[in-house]
């Protein structure tokens, strides 16, 4: 199973940022994601055996983090992977204890995932395979786009002809103390 543990935005912050998907792939180029696709990968686990499942849901479920507002307020563009990106200036420091409280759980469960030593970049991928010549100069200044983040989301990825079909399998809580 292709696991990671996300934010899923809530619909009206998920039709702003498809919205944007939209014309940047019409402006730039590039494979715009789907409204219902939209996401923050908080850590990406790659292939993990399904009998493996049951300690990566333990996991989740050991995670006790705040909620907190996201905002939104900037596009990224990385050449290594050709992707456009919506992030943030400036991270809520309960994002990043999130993410640290992910990671913790699932090394203290035995759990491998890619990005263990990797800086956390928050970002949600708005476009694929950009064409790297069209991104020129710096990229437009977009409304800011505030998000309450409540939860969040454990989702399987299966890759199809059509693309990544994503299903969520587990959600949580973000619960203040
Ligand atoms: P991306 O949007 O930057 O490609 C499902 O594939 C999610 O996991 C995507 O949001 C993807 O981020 C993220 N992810 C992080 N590391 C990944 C990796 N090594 N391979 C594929 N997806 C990865």
């Amino acid at each position: 199973m292709r696991l990671f543990f996300a934010l899923w935005p809530p619909a009206d912050a998920r039709r702003r940022l498809a919205a944007g998907a939209t014309s940047g792939a019409r402006l730039l180029g590039g494979r715009a994601t789907r409204v219902e696709t939209i996401h923050l990968t908080l850590v990406f686990l790659g292939e993990v055996a399904e009998a493996q499942l049951p300690l990566v849901l333990a996991a989740g479920e050991r995670v006790r983090s705040a909620p907190f507002e996201l905002r939104i307020d900037q596009l990224g563009y990385w050449r290594h992977n050709r992707l456009l990106w919506a992030g943030c200036t400036t991270m809520p420091p309960e994002l990043q204890s999130l993410v640290d409280d992910l990671r913790q759980a699932l090394t203290e469960a035995g759990i491998a995932f890619d990005d263990a030593k990797r800086r956390f970049v928050p970002h949600v991928t708005l476009v694929r395979k950009v064409p790297e010549a069209r991104v020129a100069g710096s990229l437009p200044v977009i409304k800011p786009i505030l998000w309450s983040c409540a939860r969040f989301a454990l989702v399987e990825s299966q890759l199809t002809e059509h693309g990544s079909v994503y299903r969520m399998l587990k959600e949580w809580p973000l619960a203040p103390d």
